[in-house]
């Protein structure tokens, strides 16, 4: 690998964690305060809109960074060859499925965007009605539950193979742990997504 490709390699992956990972969590904590109610979101969603200079940090701390993972994250996924000798069936899978979900989280990411963000930059409020009404249609709902485990999943492995990467599971046993702890964190922040989602729905 020539030295440019390593560290752009190594800010993907350092990306798809902070500030990406850390912003999935922040948001799907969010949303689960709707299952306190409308209220309870709406409050914890204005907190989050009364940041200072909210446009600048969203563009500095989500959407480039966000960007640059999803763009070098299709060149790897169209590029990168699979490793079945080295890592076995059921890394290989989970490499291939790391894969599917990054290619899947660009569309739904694209869209989710555009019917939540671009629709309040042009004028309707974001709050629990918003979501209310998006997933008033079942297809919407089905489209949101693979979208929040996509992004569940594809955080949780990517937080496997980024300790890996940068050196942090080294022998095959800590790797085995690895593995155990990040299918908890998939089980835990699959939970929170996808009750916050049903807290939508009436
Ligand atoms: C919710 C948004 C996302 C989060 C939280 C996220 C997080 C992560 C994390 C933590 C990793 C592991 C880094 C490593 O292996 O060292 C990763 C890897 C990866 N991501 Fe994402 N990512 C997101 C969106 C995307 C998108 C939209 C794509 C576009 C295809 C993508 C493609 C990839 C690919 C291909 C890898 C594997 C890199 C490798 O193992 O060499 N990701 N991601």
């Amino acid at each position: 690998m020539a030295e440019n490709d390593y560290a752009r390699h190594r800010l993907h992956s350092l990306l798809g964690v902070v500030p990406v990972g850390l912003f999935l969590v922040v948001h799907l904590t969010v949303n689960y305060q709707a299952i306190h109610g409308a209220g309870a979101f709406n409050q914890a969603a204005s907190l989050m809109e009364s940041l200072p200079y909210l446009l600048f940090l969203e563009i500095v701390l989500i959407y480039l960074p966000i960007l640059f993972h999803a763009i070098y994250g299709v060149y790897i996924a169209f590029t990168a060859t699979n490793n079945v000798g080295n890592f076995g069936f059921f890394r290989n899978w989970m490499f291939i499925l790391q894969r599917y979900t990054g290619l899947f989280l660009v569309i739904f990411i694209a869209w989710h965007v555009w019917e939540t963000r671009v629709a309040m930059a042009l004028g309707t409020p974001l709050n629990f009605d918003m979501m209310a009404n998006i997933l008033s249609n079942p297809w919407m709902i089905a489209f949101y539950i693979v979208g929040i485990l996509s992004a569940v999943f594809h955080f949780s492995n990517g937080l496997w193979s980024f300790c890996v990467h940068w050196g942090i599971l080294v022998s095959p046993r800590s790797q085995k742990i690895g593995t155990y702890v990040s299918a908890v964190i998939f089980v835990l922040l699959g939970y929170v997504g996808i009750s916050a989602l049903f807290a939508f729905v009436s």
